[in-house]
């Protein structure tokens, strides 16, 4: 799948884009709300890998794609959004950026793009996102494109591979696709 918008082009991951990946995801200033230590070279491979296979499974219910500058091809970061079947009618979305790119209003780009996959192509109600609710830019980015707070998720412990860390208060937000078709027609009109 390729999506081109007003600067970017939204592609598929290939293996040559582990190193633009693993690059920004040891900068401290991306790193701030994960709580973990710095992404490996060896797990920025497994998340391109993890890409390029979704984009081979057909019924095809999950996309993450590269964030490109259309101008000259850089990558600037990635989004995705992902559902259980293609019978679902709840997705999630992810997306993240180099920080020398944040504060130009790619991201919001990006996902608005990423929105209309999951509304249109995967015909979703409803697009879920979690977001630490320190991480001020995200929570900024999802209030911009429409989403609502719809619940709070109080610290606890990990469970996961850091299991010693404290997981942060996140919140959850909703956009339904009554709401998105709302915004969207404002947007083109
Ligand atoms: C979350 C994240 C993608 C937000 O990045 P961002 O650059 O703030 O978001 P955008 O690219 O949409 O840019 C929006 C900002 O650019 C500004 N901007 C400048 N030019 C703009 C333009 N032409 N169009 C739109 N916005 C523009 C906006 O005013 C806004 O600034 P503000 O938030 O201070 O009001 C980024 O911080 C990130 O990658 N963080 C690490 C990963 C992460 O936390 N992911 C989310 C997990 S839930």
């Amino acid at each position: 799948m390729e999506k081109l918008t007003e600067r970017l082009l939204l592609r598929e991951f290939t293996k040559q884009d582990v190193d633009a990946i693993a690059e920004f995801r040891r900068d401290p200033r991306y790193l701030e709300y994960y709580y973990r230590p710095a992404y490996t070279r060896e797990e920025c491979v497994r998340f391109v890998d993890t890409c390029i296979a979704w984009s081979k499974e057909s019924p095809r219910c999950k996309f993450q794609l590269a964030i490109t500058d259309r101008s000259n091809g850089i990558l600037l970061g990635n989004c995705g959004i992902r559902t259980e079947s293609i019978e679902s009618q709840r997705g999630d979305i992810g997306y993240e950026l180099s920080p020398i790119y944040w504060g130009q209003g790619f991201a919001s780009e990006a996902v608005r793009s990423i929105l209309q996959v999951g509304f249109e192509d995967l015909d979703l109600d409803e697009i879920e996102a979690r977001c630490v609710v320190a991480n001020k830019r995200s929570v900024r980015l999802l209030y911009r494109l429409g989403f609502e707070e719809i619940e709070h998720v109080p610290p606890r412990p990990s469970r996961g591979e850091f299991v010693d860390r404290q997981l942060p208060e996140r919140s959850v937000f909703l956009l339904r696709r009554d709401k998105w078709t709302h915004c969207y027609r404002r947007m083109i009109s």
